[in-house]
């Protein structure tokens, strides 16, 4: 069952977010209701972590399944302790060196911690962010805030309030419009509970400088290439992120994937289908001619701008009502494995290899 809420928007400056704006929304935390609000990463849809009917209704209204557990937020690194147990040597560097920011810790949880945030797991997930309004929110509600991406499960997550409005518009008490996110890619999820530790979920503390700190930290995806092994974070489901249209990803050398990207563009308009393509700055002038819908996401070496727009991009493209979504797949260095991740998962895994000698050949 869905939840119903009569939802309200409340506009705030992103920079010094105003103090009866933020007591009105952490009224709302206090009495158990949901609110949508920004971070550096992505929008969150809050709620009281340490009340179980106002994380039960967070699920609710994402209709996310109850095995996928939750992120909770805290405003002050030493809130940690009264949420984790067994808390290792790791966590205080880590907290130095990247809180706030977008890092998310697994840890054994304590036992009074309600069990459906972790959706029954003995573990939490806990990031401080950096959003002066995230922080304010928590701060002004006095307790920790659980909050998934402010998405319906499986779309593409939240950057914008008008995203959130999007998805959740008559299931969430209030949205606080905070203008676009920062960074517009989630957390780097990173489980403590294994030694040495596992990056879950790459987001936007980059495994190289994770690297510098725990030198043996390991990555664990299904689509990296690098898996050591499969223990898949749970709620990792392969079709996440995902905009309504098919997506059809392309790997190779540039003007394999160009060419390949073209004529598919062609053969499906040929067919009457509408179709959309997200490319590089560089490539666009390639796209024009060919009627469909393009979008650059930014300059092919600079992640960071790229992974501020993309989940804008596929909804856009959504919005456009596109049958098909044509992407490269770029490289994964820093903040390009999160965006690869995302276009992974969006396609549900699925790659077409171009210009590459196939193995039979090789
Ligand atoms: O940037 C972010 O992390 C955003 C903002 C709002 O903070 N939140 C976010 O939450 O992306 P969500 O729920 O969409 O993704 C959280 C993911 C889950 O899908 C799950 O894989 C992992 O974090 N996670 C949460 N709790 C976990 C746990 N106890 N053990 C392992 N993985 C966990
Ligand atoms: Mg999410």
């Amino acid at each position: 069952m869905d939840y119903s809420a009569k939802t309200i928007i409340m506009h705030v400056d992103p920079a010094a977010p105003e103090p009866d704006v933020i007591t009105k929304a952490a009224e709302y935390i206090r009495a158990g209701k949901l609110v949508a609000f920004p971070t550096e990463t992505v929008y969150g849809l809050g709620a009281n972590a340490l009340d179980p009917e106002a994380v039960e209704r967070v699920y609710r209204a994402k209709r996310r399944p109850a095995n996928d557990p939750l992120i909770t937020h805290i405003a002050q690194s030493t809130d940690l302790y009264r949420l984790a147990d067994h808390i290792p040597a790791w966590v205080e560097p880590l907290a130095q060196a990247f809180w706030p920011g977008p890092l998310t810790l697994v840890l054994q949880r304590a036992a009074h911690v309600p069990s459906n945030l972790a959706a029954g797991l003995s573990t939490i997930a806990v990031r401080m962010p950096i959003h002066p309004v995230a922080r304010a929110l928590i701060e002004a509600s006095k307790t920790p805030i659980a909050a998934p991406s402010a998405n319906t499960f499986t779309r593409p997550s939240a950057t914008t309030a008008a995203h959130v409005l999007e998805d959740l518009y008559g299931r969430v008490d209030v949205v606080i419009d905070g203008g676009p996110t920062t960074l517009g890619l989630e957390s780097t999820v990173l489980d403590l509970t294994q030694d040495p530790p596992v990056v879950l979920r790459p987001g936007g503390v980059v495994i190289e400088d994770l690297r510098r700190l725990i030198p043996e930290v390991r990555a664990v995806s299904q689509y990296l290439g690098d898996a050591d092994e499969a223990s898949p974070s749970p709620g990792q489901l392969l079709r996440h992120y995902a905009p309504r249209a098919r997506l059809m990803l392309y790997e190779g050398p540039a003007a394999a994937v160009r060419s390949a990207i073209s004529d598919t563009a062609a053969r499906y308009i040929a067919n009457g289908r509408r179709v959309g393509i997200l490319t590089v700055n560089e490539d666009a002038a390639h796209y024009t001619q060919l009627g469909a819908r393009i979008i650059a996401l930014g300059e092919q070496h600079d992640h960071a701008a790229i992974g501020r727009v993309l989940f804008g991009a596929l909804r856009a493209l959504d919005g456009q009502g596109v049958d098909v979504i044509l992407a490269p797949l770029l490289d994964s260095e820093g903040l390009g494995a999160a965006i690869r991740d995302r276009l992974l998962r969006a396609a549900e895994g699925k790659v077409f290899h171009v210009g590459q000698p196939t193995s039979h050949e090789a």
